[in-house]
């Protein structure tokens, strides 16, 4: 049996940075995220899933090469963990081909995970339960659990494996926010999220971090009635915030993790800037150097012309609010 899928990236509004269960991927808090559809570059990742019965182990080949090292075992785990988790026993040979700019620190993982989990609930028959698939992709990457849903998409944290999954607040064709993401470095990040989230969960101060967790479901509440009202300068002065704790309890971890670069810095004042000029533009970032300015439709012609001021920038992505991870008829294999 063959079965393909296709997903995109997410950013987070309201973000995830920690577990309480490293294993399982369930969360310290529970957070909100808009899935990314490219208009001017493809943020496109396709998975094939074949079964290959017989075998005594998975096959994963990335772009057209068999991988054999982290990224196998990386992609393994998950298949386990998916096989655990609904008693399917086959082996399986995975194939994925992706169109984000190489090393771009897009949340690939985000798309990545949540195409396998489509693709692996396709061969189970399981497409229309969204919660096994949103636990399903949690597993290999939890902000994954959210690219399973297009529009706006809540992770609602849990206790357990079964109680932690996303939702959808409100579909894709509800509000045209408009995301211009400024790509700053393309070289992989020296820690890896995994890693930078336990390390803070570790080290950062209780107080900060604990306000960091406490005021999740507030920042939730607050966002989620600025897409209801297409609000952009109510949610963007959340995201700010979110943007702003995230930061701080990133350099609070031991050792800190500084994530931003001179040209990061840079694009954060031009935006702001622009806004004391009346734009609504919100910027933020991730766990990277990149940054992620939210604006209207109508704004991101001045807002890519601003940002492309500065230099060192590499390249510029702009997207729309996107769909779900979904089957589709195209197999790689
Ligand atoms: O899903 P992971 O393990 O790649 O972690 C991603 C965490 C952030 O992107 C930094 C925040 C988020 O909520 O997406």
């Amino acid at each position: 049996m063959l079965k393909s899928a296709l997903s995109h990236p997410n950013k987070a509004l309201v973000i995830y940075w920690g577990n309480e269960n490293d294993m399982l991927r369930t969360p310290t808090r529970s957070s909100l995220s808009v899935t990314l559809q490219g208009i001017n570059h493809p943020l496109d990742y396709i998975v094939s899933l074949r079964t290959i019965g017989a075998s005594e182990h998975d096959k994963i080949i990335i772009d057209g090469i068999e991988d054999k090292g982290e990224i196998r075992s990386h992609f393994i785990y998950h298949l386990n963990a998916m096989r655990r988790y609904t008693g399917f026993k086959e082996k399986l040979e995975v194939t994925t081909r992706t169109s984000f700019p190489v090393g771009s620190g897009l949340a690939g993982s985000a798309a990545s995970a949540s195409a396998l989990a489509e693709a692996f609930a396709g061969l189970i028959g399981k497409t229309e339960d969204t919660r096994l698939k949103s636990i399903m992709a949690r597993r290999g990457s939890g902000s994954a659990s959210r690219s399973v849903f297009g529009g706006f998409v809540m992770w609602q944290k849990g206790n357990s494996d079964d109680s932690s999954y996303a939702t959808q607040l409100f579909n894709e064709n509800h509000w045209d926010l408009r995301n211009v993401i400024a790509m700053v470095s393309s070289t992989p990040k020296k820690i890896r999220s995994i890693e930078g989230m336990k390390l803070s969960k570790r080290t950062c101060p209780a107080e900060i971090y604990s306000e960091f967790v406490s005021v999740a479901n507030h920042h939730i509440e607050g966002i989620s009635t600025a897409v209801l009202e297409r609000d952009i300068g109510k949610l963007g002065a959340l995201y700010e915030k979110e943007n702003y704790l995230f930061r701080q309890v990133c350099l609070k971890t031991t050792p800190p993790l500084d994530y931003w670069t001179k040209v990061t810095d840079n694009i954060l004042n031009k935006v702001a800037n622009l806004r004391n000029d009346g734009v609504p533009a919100y910027a933020g970032t991730d766990a990277g150097p990149n940054v992620h300015v939210f604006t209207q439709p109508n704004y991101v012609e001045r807002v890519i012309r601003t940002i492309q001021e500065a230099e060192g920038i590499l390249d510029i992505i702009h997207c729309r609010v996107g769909k779900g991870s979904h089957l589709i008829e195209e197999h790689l294999i």
